[in-house]
């Protein structure tokens, strides 16, 4: 409980409905005909945004109508990108109350009410009964979740047989010391990365057969490399990351892409299957 404070404390904000729609405005966006994709430099609050969301949904053996979860949704982004384009129906869990007002906010804007629901709760206590989703999926909510056995057990008893289980979170690498503040945590009582062996003994131990395991640190740098090119051509874009991370935005991408090069840690896509 009390992790869960600190971390739902770390990702507090007050007023991010009303910065996203002015920083959307100051993009030259139409704020009352949005689409989907208008959102995503915003709402996808991972490594690699959107583009990393189209490769590991890829994985997902997607059809339309699945009934998915998103543990962690924050904002939505990924919600409302597999329901757009791959008519998905998605239920989304956060922690925070302000993120997943937001994330149902932005749907609605989108015409995506009906069809992407998010609601405040843990993922450690999921408020679904057993066997409710067809696939369950988490990008960078794991670093901030000490109890993956618990986490694990809890998809498992959600997901239908054979269900698939995507993750998307950062791992460790090697050790060392993290630098803090970090996209995902203000300092390491909340911050829990894990190796991808603990996360592959944990997930069997659940039951859960890992399919497929991807280490995306090279892409990482690529992201990071477009970014910074970006930046000293254009000067800072008004839509981005940094509205959701606040006034330390630039310490915590800056800490994390230098834990990243030098080798400490790497975001790591996994793909597991339930048991028949
Ligand atoms: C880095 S953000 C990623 C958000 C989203 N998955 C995305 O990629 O845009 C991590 C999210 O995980 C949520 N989270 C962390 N621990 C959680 C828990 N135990 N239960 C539910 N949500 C949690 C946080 O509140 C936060 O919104």
């Amino acid at each position: 409980m009390q992790i869960e404070q600190a971390v739902a404390r770390h990702y507090a904000h007050g007023a991010l409905e009303e910065a996203i729609m002015n920083a959307l405005a100051a993009a030259g966006k139409d704020v009352n005909h949005l689409v989907p994709k208008d959102l995503a430099p915003v709402d996808e609050f991972h490594v690699g945004g959107r583009p990393a969301t189209t490769a590991f949904a890829q994985q997902l053996g997607l059809r339309p109508g699945m009934r998915l979860l998103d543990i962690g949704c924050g904002l939505g982004g990924a919600s409302r990108y597999f329901a757009s384009e791959h008519g998905c129906e998605v239920r989304g869990i956060d922690l925070s109350a302000e993120y997943v007002g937001v994330a149902n906010a932005l749907a609605a804007r989108v015409g995506l009410a009906g069809r992407v629901t998010c609601e405040q709760g843990s993922a450690l206590a999921l408020p679904f009964a057993p066997g409710s989703f067809d696939g369950a999926y988490m990008l960078h909510v794991g670093m901030n979740i000490e109890d993956k056995a618990r986490l694990f057990a809890e998809v498992r008893r959600v997901l239908k047989p054979s269900g698939l289980f995507g993750i998307y979170d950062v791992m460790r690498l090697a050790d060392g010391d993290l630098s803090y503040p970090v996209p995902w945590a203000s300092g390491p009582e909340s911050s829990f990365v894990a190796d991808a062996a603990s996360y592959r003994h944990l997930l069997e131990a659940a039951g859960f057969e890992v399919l497929k395991q991807r280490d995306r640190r090279d892409f990482a740098l690529e992201v990071f490399a477009q970014m910074r090119a970006k930046g000293a051509a254009a000067g800072p874009a008004p839509l981005g990351l940094h509205i959701v991370m606040g006034a330390d935005a630039g310490r915590k991408v800056k800490n994390m892409t230098g834990d990243i090069s030098a080798g400490l840690i790497a975001p790591t896509e996994m793909i597991c299957r339930a048991p028949a």
